[in-house]
């Protein structure tokens, strides 16, 4: 799982959290950090920084991936595009290629999340990414959704995530059966 917020008290990291004590058991999830990650830049590629190596190494182990991003200015935050950037590259050694993966998208605005979604799977699509196109997951008032357990007490919330994880399951069952 990648989280498109360094912030402390990120609604976006609480939101994967909540969707990790949810999913079956089937599931192994894990949150990979990418705030340690520095700027994408080619000129590193002869001797890339040990976070660089230690990151992309982390995304080929990984079977799936599942990003859960806040909006910035109706795209993503810098930091998530440049940890799909860095796990794209050098050229030939994609790091994300054939795995499938999933888009949830937070806002604690009452309009918003959308855009950032969609300008993910964009780049999703670039890295060769099988992103699940249903159930469409936008998040919104992510500022009401939480008990003082972290568990969401928003009940139809609660369960759109709850089948958005079940069904992407068995979306990486049948990606990773398809390409194998
Ligand atoms: C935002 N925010 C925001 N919200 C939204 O719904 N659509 C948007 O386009 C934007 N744009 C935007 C730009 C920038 C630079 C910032 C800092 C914030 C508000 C954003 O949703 C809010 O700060 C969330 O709390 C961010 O998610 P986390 O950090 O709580 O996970």
């Amino acid at each position: 799982m990648f989280v498109g917020s360094i912030r402390n008290d990120s609604h976006t990291r609480k939101v994967t959290q909540a969707v990790m004590r949810m999913a079956p058991a089937s599931l192994k999830l894990e949150i990979v950090e990418i705030r340690q990650l520095p700027f994408y830049n080619p000129d590193h590629e002869q001797s890339p920084p040990p976070d660089v190596v230690a990151f992309r190494e982390r995304v080929r182990r990984a079977e799936a991936a599942l990003f859960a991003t806040p909006e910035y200015n109706r795209s993503v935050p810098g930091v998530l595009k440049n940890a799909v950037d860095t796990g794209s590259r050098p050229s030939g050694h994609n790091t994300w290629g054939g795995k499938p993966a999933a888009v949830i998208s937070v806002t604690p605005g009452q309009y918003g999340a959308m855009g950032a979604n969609h300008h993910l799977r964009q780049s999703l699509m670039a890295v060769g990414l099988a992103t699940m196109p249903l159930p469409e997951v936008y998040i919104v008032h992510a500022g009401d959704l939480f008990d003082e357990k972290g568990e969401i007490k928003v009940e139809p919330v609660a369960k759109l995530l709850g089948t958005f994880i079940e069904r992407f399951a068995a979306w990486i069952e049948m990606v990773l059966a398809t390409i194998k």
